[in-house]
């Protein structure tokens, strides 16, 4: 690092981490310690390492964790929620299911899918009965498209998303599309930036492809943070500018949700589903969620077993979407309840959802996404005016590629680098105990958690970063 001297810069960030609001959430976290993410071995996490881990730093002091965007840390309130759902699985056996127990802070398993619903709502702006804890990111797009991707009905066909979708959300799509006896090659529409190398993509040329294909598309599916770039999305004009042309929005949240603000009742969201390992902390595939506005929700007739559909738009079913009052009399006439929750399968795994609402709790304890977003700007401009201030040597080899309009994006930078480096970053940055992750062929995401990182781990990593940087230039010498 040159024009950030790193005293100057390490003091800074002692004294913003001081005078942090937030800075008492990240004793709410099992932090790794560098020996931790150094070990090969199984570790009682409780119990002290002896590794000889990172080439620098302290072995017990914690790594530095800035990989959110992928897999967020274990709350330490995991392990205790978690044990207490196995001790009532193992002192109650199916009572659990609807037996409450004094002083227990769980609800019993019948509603606890309710309950998650409720503590989700506020963190994406919506009711609750438009919230629903269920199946897997892909799963729920798959769900949410088998509702509302309906080309015979009214013969539009075409699906647009972006050309650098993640791919499962890619494969989806496909496979949608051939579900329905369709070709991709002429009902899937690919959004492609004429201008940004990297593929950042302006609402206007969203707009512009949305406006040729108007007439026959019948859905989009966009991401609200493109995984790859971290660029936010303009949610509530892409989602108003697609309704003007009747097209129906579904939105893949895994990288907003818990990380940026997001009202999606107020900017009228036909539907959208997410993840929960990442920024909500949930666990890896922990339990994903679904919004559906109550708009496209509604059951508004009595079911009959001549017209099982009207009242209600069709869904893949199953017993859990059912209504609650009548889904244990176990008659064979799908009934859903309104909302969001009517979109179930199955029973969900109490395990996750009691994963996830440990998580949720911080979550309400930090005061919700608002004073989350407020930390999470600062910390971002922090590492992006760090990144920028490295030597001129180093910059040569890297850029950001996230937008540096704050507005445009949540908590991660991408980093793409020059000369096939990323081998040797990433090995060097885990030797100094710093995790970020890659994406291939050439980026790093970096993304600091405002519930648990620090204007530190910061410095930190672009100390770490130079001196890989620095190795990269090294073995180019001497190779
Ligand atoms: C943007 C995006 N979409 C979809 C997925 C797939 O998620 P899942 O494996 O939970 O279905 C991921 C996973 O990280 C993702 O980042």
């Amino acid at each position: 690092m040159s024009s950030n001297s790193i005293p100057d810069v390490r003091g800074r960030a002692k004294a913003l981490d001081r005078d942090d609001p937030l800075s008492f959430t990240r004793s709410e976290f099992n932090i790794p310690t560098r020996a931790q993410i150094a070990s090969t071995r199984l570790a009682d996490p409780a119990s002290e390492l002896k590794t000889t881990a990172s080439s620098d730093g302290d072995a017990s002091s914690p790594c530095v964790y800035l990989c959110g965007n992928s897999l967020g840390l274990q709350p330490k309130r995991t392990p205790v929620r978690i044990n207490q759902y196995l001790s009532t699985w193992a002192t109650q056996g199916v009572q659990g299911h609807f037996k409450p127990l004094e002083e227990s802070p769980l609800p019993t398993w019948v509603d606890a899918d309710a309950k998650a619903a409720k503590l989700i709502a506020p963190i994406v702006g919506a009711e609750a009965s438009e919230v629903a804890v269920m199946q897997t990111l892909t799963a729920n797009i798959h769900l949410l498209m088998s509702a509302f991707y309906r080309p015979e009905i009214n013969g539009r066909h075409k699906i647009i998303l972006e050309s650098k979708a993640f791919p499962s959300d890619h494969f989806a799509v496909e496979t949608q599309i051939r579900h329905h006896g369709l070709s991709p090659e002429t009902s899937m529409v690919t959004i492609k930036s004429p201008y940004s190398e990297d593929n950042v993509i302006s609402t206007y040329d969203i707009m512009s492809v949305i406006s040729t294909h108007a007439a026959d598309t019948a859905l989009i599916l966009l991401p609200g943070i493109q995984y790859y770039t971290g660029q936010l999305l303009d949610i509530p004009t892409i989602t108003g500018f697609a309704h003007k042309h009747g097209i129906f929005v579904i939105w893949d949240l895994a990288h907003a949700v818990g990380n940026v603000r997001l009202s999606l009742h107020d900017w009228d969201v036909d539907a959208a589903a997410w993840c929960t390992y990442k920024y909500l902390n949930g666990g890896p595939g922990c339990i994903g969620g679904m919004f559906v506005h109550s708009k496209n929700s509604l059951v508004t007739k009595e079911i009959t077993d001549e017209k099982p559909e009207e009242g209600y738009r069709n869904r893949l079913a199953g017993w859990w979407g059912n209504d609650k009052k009548t889904r244990f009399v176990m008659a064979n006439k799908f009934h859903p309840v309104g909302g969001a929750a009517g979109f179930q399968l199955s029973n969900p795994s109490i395990l996750d959802i009691t994963s996830l609402s440990a998580s949720l709790e911080v979550f309400e304890l930090a005061g919700g996404v608002p004073t989350l977003r407020k930390k999470s700007l600062q910390l971002t401009k922090f590492l992006e005016g760090l990144l920028n201030g490295m030597s001129e040597e180093d910059r040569k080899l890297f850029r950001i590629i996230t937008p540096a309009d704050p507005d445009q994006r949540g908590a991660q930078l991408s980093i793409a680098l020059a000369n096939n480096l990323l081998g040797t970053v990433m090995h060097e940055l885990e030797t100094r105990g710093v995790i970020v992750d890659e994406r291939k062929p050439d980026v790093i995401r970096v993304a600091p958690a405002p519930l648990y990182n620090t204007f530190e781990d910061c410095v930190d990593f672009v100390e770490a970063f130079a001196a890989a940087l620095q190795a990269g230039r090294d073995n180019a010498k001497s190779g």
